[in-house]
């Protein structure tokens, strides 16, 4: 079994450099199955989502090649199958991307259902319903998604009932090499889709749009290698450290960020009480006091990420006064309020929403990450509280944070890594 122990309580000071984008990094690797040659990638974060993507991929006959652990050459000359029907692929949300990339190459596409965090429903009717309007049949069937195409997939006008990142990157991996034009309205915005539409228009596809409501994408009949390609730094991952800057009453240089995708977690932090500097490409958040209580509402990009509610959750918990988060875009993400609740927060959760109470303290406890972003704020509580915090369940937190404790060392705290038998 593996854990994590954070010794508490510590004051983060230093500099970190943020890794890239996790949620650009796994639409992007089955993104290159649509050019039938090489592409090279940089600031790919060594995390192990992307060594299980990896994995998937090289089972479909990909030939993968590390030049250093963050730069690899993914050549997809011979993609000998395009059924991904694996106990990894099914654990794994971000494995429904191959159907968008596969059906641009394959007639015949199968896919294990997508496993992931366990954030409640996680539907997927957005995405089977862009792949029928451009002319594909999907059947859900025995744990898997089977999707066919009898001619190349033709372009149309598709409108999302529900803002979902996936089933825009999937749109937009489908739509890149069919016939005609594609228009999708209702999509999502955030910083991984520009940089998907990015990564394909370096490529030769004609996506315009990315990071507005409405993509136009042109199709096109093939796309050309690409040279050479550095994926965005991770937002969730710089977010994650410029609340931990906060809670701990550190002093924080964030690199390789773009302050701009940051915007509504400096604005919380500032509403907190927090400084926060922005430069061209960093970060530095500091703060001397208790942290002022707010409230957080979710929604998509631009708005406050889901993906940062269970962190910023650690400043309400030891704040001055009574805060509320509301989570617009999950329906069971608060389990780790329970986890924080073992620890001396006064948390009442209900439905959608969460009233958090601040306490002078936090103390140590034995906890659960229950998800990747829960398991990071499990971290931040161990940093905020008095004592020796254990931390279980710790391989949700390896999926989507490179390096983490060398980069919390970096920055003065103390967490080890504890690998036990069972
Ligand atoms: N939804 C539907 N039907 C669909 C698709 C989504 O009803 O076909 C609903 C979902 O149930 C949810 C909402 O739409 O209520 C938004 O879901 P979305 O599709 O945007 O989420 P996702 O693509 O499955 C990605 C990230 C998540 C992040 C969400 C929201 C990846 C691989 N995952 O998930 O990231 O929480 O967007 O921003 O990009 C994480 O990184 O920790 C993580 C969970």
């Amino acid at each position: 079994m593996e854990k994590f122990i954070v010794h508490g309580p510590c004051k983060l000071k230093g500099e970190v450099n943020i890794s890239g984008a996790k949620n650009a990094a796994v639409a992007i690797l089955p993104a290159t199955l649509l050019v039938k040659g090489k592409c090279h990638l940089e600031n790919v974060p060594n995390i192990s989502d992307i060594r299980a993507y990896v994995e998937i991929l090289e089972s479909l006959g990909s030939k993968i090649e590390y030049l250093s652990k963050n730069e690899m050459i993914i050549d997809n000359t011979d993609i000998s199958s395009a059924i991904a029907s694996s106990e990894l692929t099914s654990k794994f949300r971000a494995s429904y991307y191959l159907l968008g990339a596969l059906l641009g190459r394959f007639d015949k596409v199968q896919i294990s259902l997508p496993g992931g965090c366990n954030l409640g429903a996680r539907p997927i009717d957005q995405h089977i319903k862009v792949f029928e309007k451009l002319g594909a049949k999907v059947e859900v069937r025995s744990g898997n998604v089977y999707a066919t195409r009898t001619q190349t997939l033709k372009g149309t006008a598709i409108f999302l009932d529900i803002v979902s990142v996936g089933a825009t990157m999937n749109a937009i991996l489908a739509a890149t090499l069919a016939e005609g034009t594609t228009i999708i309205e209702n999509v999502a915005k955030e910083p991984h889709i520009v940089d998907l539409a990015n990564f394909l228009n370096s490529m030769g596809a004609k996506i315009k749009g990315a990071g507005t409501d409405t993509i136009k994408i042109t199709g096109v009949k093939e796309l050309h290698q690409v040279s050479s390609y550095s994926i965005i730094p991770d937002q969730i991952e710089t977010g994650t450290f410029m609340v931990a800057a906060a809670a701990t009453c550190g002093d924080v240089l964030i690199k390789n960020c773009i302050p701009k995708h940051m915007e509504p977690i400096t604005a919380k932090l500032l509403e907190a009480g927090a400084n926060v500097e922005e430069f061209a490409d960093s970060i530095r958040v500091s703060m001397d006091k208790k942290p002022n209580a707010f409230t957080v509402k979710t929604s998509p990009y631009p708005g406050f990420p889901t993906d940062m509610q269970p962190q910023i959750c650690i400043l309400l918990a030891i704040s001055t006064g009574t805060g509320m988060i509301v989570e617009n875009i999950w329906e069971s993400r608060f389990q780790y309020t329970d986890e924080l609740v073992k620890m001396g927060a006064d948390i009442s959760a209900h439905g959608t929403t969460a009233i958090v109470k601040g306490v002078d303290k936090l103390y140590s406890a034995p906890v659960r990450s229950h998800d990747l972003r829960a398991g990071a704020a499990m971290i931040i509580a161990g940093l905020v509280a008095d004592g020796n915090t254990e931390i279980y369940d710790i391989h949700h937190i390896l999926r989507g944070y490179e390096d983490i404790t060398t980069k919390f060392a970096n920055l003065g705290a103390n967490i080890e890594y504890i690998q036990e038998d069972d």
